[in-house]
């Protein structure tokens, strides 16, 4: 855990994705990268981009070539084709950078005429995959994950959830600042899918997150921070910034 300025940050955790990425160069069948949205990714996607652009051309081809990511999340109702969407995010931030086809850069269809199938189906296809090896996670101000909103237990699957008042207002900026026009439902990995993978970097940064931030340190482990089912995990890394550090350092340090 760093307590950084959020550029110093960004930096920090963009040197050991780096370090991961080489890693996964020298396997020969590497499990997938888990990976978020949210404006707490924006920086890491653009720093990791020009990072790697800055590989020399055979390491990156290579890395290009045996990239496979599976996404969190994604809004019912929405594809790649709406600007709003977490699949247009990716595209924008990362698949076109780098190169990447959508089908290395997976992510749930929202636009699937069946979401609790396109769930399943989700699923089924990061298993056999083999699951995740680093997950890279924001959180929300309730303390969900993905769009594991509480009450959420620690199994819960790959499925379709109704999104809260908080996260449609908090994830308004996307929608004209309007969060009646945040979809009522997404499709969602799961907290079971997210605490398989063999790796876990939650992200934290600016000071609307440093109630969230305090409760995950402060809280028992329970339904109503989804969060909090993390510290279970043997190879978690919290990263904050300042601001979203601020509450924990006054209140417990
Ligand atoms: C959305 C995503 C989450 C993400 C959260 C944080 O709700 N589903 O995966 O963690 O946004 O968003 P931000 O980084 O914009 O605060």
């Amino acid at each position: 855990m760093l307590e950084k300025d959020s550029a110093a940050l960004v930096e920090s955790i963009v040197d050991v994705l780096e370090d991961r990425l080489r890693v996964r160069l020298s396997q020969c069948d590497p499990k997938p990268l888990g990976l978020a949205t949210g404006r707490t990714m924006q920086p890491i996607y653009t720093a990791l981009v020009s990072r790697l652009q800055a590989w020399p051309t055979s390491e990156l081809e290579r890395l290009v070539e045996g990239w496979l990511s599976f996404n969190l999340d994604e809004y019912v109702g929405l594809s790649e084709s709406d600007s709003e969407s977490f699949a247009a995010y990716m595209t924008h931030l990362l698949a076109r950078p780098l190169k990447l086809t959508s089908d290395q850069v997976r992510i749930p269809n929202g636009r699937s005429k069946d979401p609790q199938k396109e769930a399943a189906l989700y699923k089924t296809q990061l298993l056999d995959c083999g699951g995740l090896s680093i997950q890279l996670l924001g959180i929300g101000v309730n303390g969900h994950l993905g769009f594991n909103e509480p009450p959420c237990n620690p199994n819960c699957h790959c499925r379709v959830v109704n999104l809260s008042e908080s996260t449609r207002k908090q994830n308004a900026y996307s929608f004209q600042n309007n969060h009646n026009l945040v979809p009522k439902d997404a499709i969602t990995l799961g907290l079971q899918e997210i605490l398989s993978a063999e790796e876990i970097h939650l992200i934290v940064t600016g000071s609307a997150k440093s109630s969230v931030l305090y409760s995950l340190f402060s809280e028992r482990a329970g339904e109503m921070l989804p969060a909090s089912w993390l510290r279970q995990h043997k190879n978690l890394y919290i990263w904050a910034d300042n601001l979203a550090f601020s509450k924990v350092k006054t209140q417990l340090t």
